[in-house]
């Protein structure tokens, strides 16, 4: 396989449409659940200085897992507009949608690099574990989207799984990712090999450094952060006035 392939947006979503009916179960089962956590956090760091009423973008959405965390902390938000491109990943979240909260949710299907979003229109974007499938290119152009979307004044918060480099247990850490993982999944889902790549984006990926010296290049106010022994990292922020 080209190595480039992998961050095809059409390689990507097709990937997602073939995980997308265990894709709940599996990512908190062989998480051990910390991806629950990690979308908390991710909430709780959003800059205290956020419209609590505002408009609210979910980038790279998935199936909409982060939006219970977030209808808790801000439960008088004025929309979530949620933007993800696997078609079985939107049909899943439109499904879940109509159950409850529809009225205050829209789910688009749609490319995040080349949609049209309105600008200064956002009070707030986040995206939880949307980022290690886009290479550098591709997420100074998500940064460029952010800056874009945002209303001075808005803020921001990304969380990634990530590669822990500096973790004396990371060698336990990548034998688990790249092998008990892809072996797991072998055996369980009939000989499939697509979770098991979150093993190779996450290597590829590091952490949200190149990300957040993106959004700050944007001009943006930026401070990382990481969480479980730097398995998890984010960015937050917000667009200066
Ligand atoms: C690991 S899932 C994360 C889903 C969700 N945010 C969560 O917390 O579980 C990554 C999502 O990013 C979406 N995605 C990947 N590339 C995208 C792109 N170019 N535009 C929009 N969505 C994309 C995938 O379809 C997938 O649903």
């Amino acid at each position: 396989m080209n190595p480039n392939e992998i961050y095809d947006p059409d390689y990507v979503a097709a990937l997602f449409d073939r995980c997308s009916s265990s894709y709940r179960t599996w990512s908190t089962v062989a998480s051990f659940g910390m991806v629950w956590r990690w979308r908390k956090v991710c909430v709780a760091n959003i800059p205290n200085t956020t419209n609590n009423n505002g408009l609210f973008f979910d980038l790279m959405a998935g199936t909409g897992e982060v939006w219970p965390h977030l209808i808790r902390a801000y439960p008088k938000l004025g929309e979530i507009k949620a933007i993800d491109n696997s078609t079985l990943m939107h049909k899943t979240a439109l499904t879940r949608l109509h159950q409850d909260r529809s009225h205050r949710i829209s789910h688009l299907k749609a490319n995040v690099l080349d949609v049209d979003l309105p600008a200064n229109s956002a009070d707030c974007v986040i995206s939880t574990f949307g980022l290690k499938t886009f290479d550098i290119g591709q997420q100074t152009r998500i940064a460029e989207q952010v800056n874009h979307v945002l209303k001075p004044g808005g803020t921001f918060c990304f969380i990634e799984a990530s590669d822990p480099s500096d973790w004396l247990l990371r060698p336990l850490y990548r034998f688990y990712m790249d092998l008990c993982l892809p072996l797991v999944e072998r055996l369980f889902l009939k000989g499939a090999r697509d979770f098991s790549m979150i093993g190779t984006y996450t290597k590829h990926f590091k952490n949200c450094d190149d990300f957040k010296n993106a959004l700050t290049a944007q001009g943006l106010e930026t401070h990382g952060f990481s969480d479980f022994f730097g398995c998890a990292t984010g960015v937050y922020g917000t667009k200066l006035n």
